[in-house]
């Protein structure tokens, strides 16, 4: 019956390389413009046309909004070294889900309490943006939301330019005069940017946090709905915004009841399919929902559950890390949090099982991420290439980088070798980095 119930969590190689051959039509549907229209892996280029060169120099404010926290940094480039010093500031949930106005405007009082913090109010900083959220963008500093994701839902955004919205406040406001956005970036490229820095091999960029995303370098002749210029370097930045993988339904095959059921519960039904299966927003809950059905046919706790295990989103995804990394011989931290969730009894066999669930949930997570990687490492084809990654799921998981390095190795192609690389930071420094280029090929111009 245990068998009967987890089986569908566990997918063969066959699965996993069907996986890829979707993704790729998908990526290829994305990059055509007979087909983006309708495509679901958007494949948006970017405008980050290079990799930093080293060479990138000054102060710079960056902005993190997208993933577990909203920050605000101050960064100093100078040559290969790199300072930062950067606050968190709380993004309320009835702000996440309020109204645009309310959010930029709270963005804009969040840069000024960090610029009154540091004493920056008289200086002229140039800012990069680091938005995580799919954007259609037409330039580096003007990147249009098509739709939400993750747990933001902010009326009168969607369909607007960010940039737009960020100066207004920062109007409203009338006391910023010196800040100015120069660049927007996807955190999947600031990932990709931080790692690049000190790796030129860094061909892809991969978050693995509350959502997952990549994006990886493209020959601009491949990229067909391209209408920037053709100067050197002949390549593009590809954000591919694959977390919308399977809100065709292609991916119905491998879905579970888990995932269905997490689907029509959440603020964004049909969308985001694939980041549903993986990250770091969804992964707890599939390992809940698991567990409840364990214990809904007495496979578990002698049947009783409790108020917390059956309340959608309290089985958090660090649990699931939690329960993984501990000690099989007292599973000390796993009693631990069974008694958090105040369940009455558990036994030892209670804590095995538990564990087992988990580690299906996440190694199914893991091979999908790979399987997306592979997917890029063989379209690329490059012979040696470096993924920056970065994201809480991947950074705080005991075997995630494990799973992922050898299920990519099975799925590459064998003359093909790839490096995992943790991006420090990628969001920040990446945001810096590209908004150093952009200040820099304006003062060209001016010149
Ligand atoms: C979501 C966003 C995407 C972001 C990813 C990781 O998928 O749509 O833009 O890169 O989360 O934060």
């Amino acid at each position: 019956m245990v068998e009967n119930i987890l089986k569908p969590l566990d997918l063969t190689d066959d699965r996993y390389r069907k996986v890829m051959d979707l993704l790729k039509q998908n990526l290829d549907e994305g990059l055509h413009p007979d087909t983006h229209a309708n495509a679901n892996v958007k494949c948006f280029p970017t405008y980050v046309r290079s990799v930093p060169d080293g060479s990138e120099n000054g102060d710079f404010l960056a902005l993190d909004l997208g993933g577990t926290n909203f920050r605000v940094l101050l960064i100093n480039l100078n040559g290969q070294e790199v300072t930062m010093e950067s606050k968190i500031y709380i993004i309320p949930q009835h702000i996440m889900l309020g109204s645009g106005d309310q959010l930029f405007d709270h963005i804009a009082d969040c840069i000024f309490k960090f610029m009154c913090d540091h004493k920056l109010h008289d200086r002229t900083l140039p800012l990069g943006f680091t938005f995580s959220f799919p954007c259609r963008q037409v330039g580096l500093d003007r990147a249009i939301l098509t739709t939400w994701t993750k747990g933001f839902k902010c009326d009168g955004v969607e369909g607007r330019d960010i940039v737009e919205l960020l100066h207004a406040a920062i109007q409203r406001r009338g006391d910023m005069k010196n800040v100015r956005c120069l660049a927007v970036i996807n955190d999947t490229v600031g990932a990709l940017m931080s790692c690049a820095h000190s790796d030129r091999n860094c061909a892809i960029g991969l978050i693995l946090g509350t959502g997952t995303n990549a994006c990886y370098i493209e020959e601009l002749s491949s990229v067909k709905t391209w209408d920037g210029d053709y100067n050197d370097p002949k390549q593009v930045l590809i954000n591919t915004e694959w977390g919308a993988f399977g809100n065709n339904g292609c991916l119905d095959f491998i879905l579970t009841d888990f995932d269905r059921s997490i689907d029509k519960h959440s603020i964004n039904p049909g969308k985001q399919i694939y980041e549903k299966m993986i990250s770091g927003m969804y992964m707890g809950e599939i390992a809940r929902l698991a567990i409840e059905r364990l214990r809904k046919h007495n496979l578990l706790f002698e049947g009783e559950g409790s108020y917390h295990l059956s309340t959608r989103g309290r089985f958090y995804t660090k649990y699931v890390s939690e329960i993984e990394g501990d000690d099989v011989d007292n599973f000390t931290v796993t009693k631990q949090i069974f008694d958090e969730l105040e369940l009455a009894s558990h036994t030892e066999q209670d804590c095995r099982l538990v564990r087992h669930v988990c580690s299906l949930v996440s190694k199914r997570a893991a091979y999908l991420a790979s399987a997306g990687i592979a997917c890029l490492l063989n379209k690329m084809g490059r012979k040696e290439a470096t993924v920056g990654v970065d994201g809480s799921l991947y950074r705080f998981h005991p075997f995630f980088h494990d799973l992922m390095m050898e299920k990519i190795s099975q799925l590459i192609r064998p003359n093909l070798s790839f490096k995992l690389m943790l991006s420090h930071d990628g969001s920040g420094k990446g945001a810096a980095l590209v908004a150093a280029v952009a200040a820099r090929l304006e003062k060209k111009e001016q010149e």
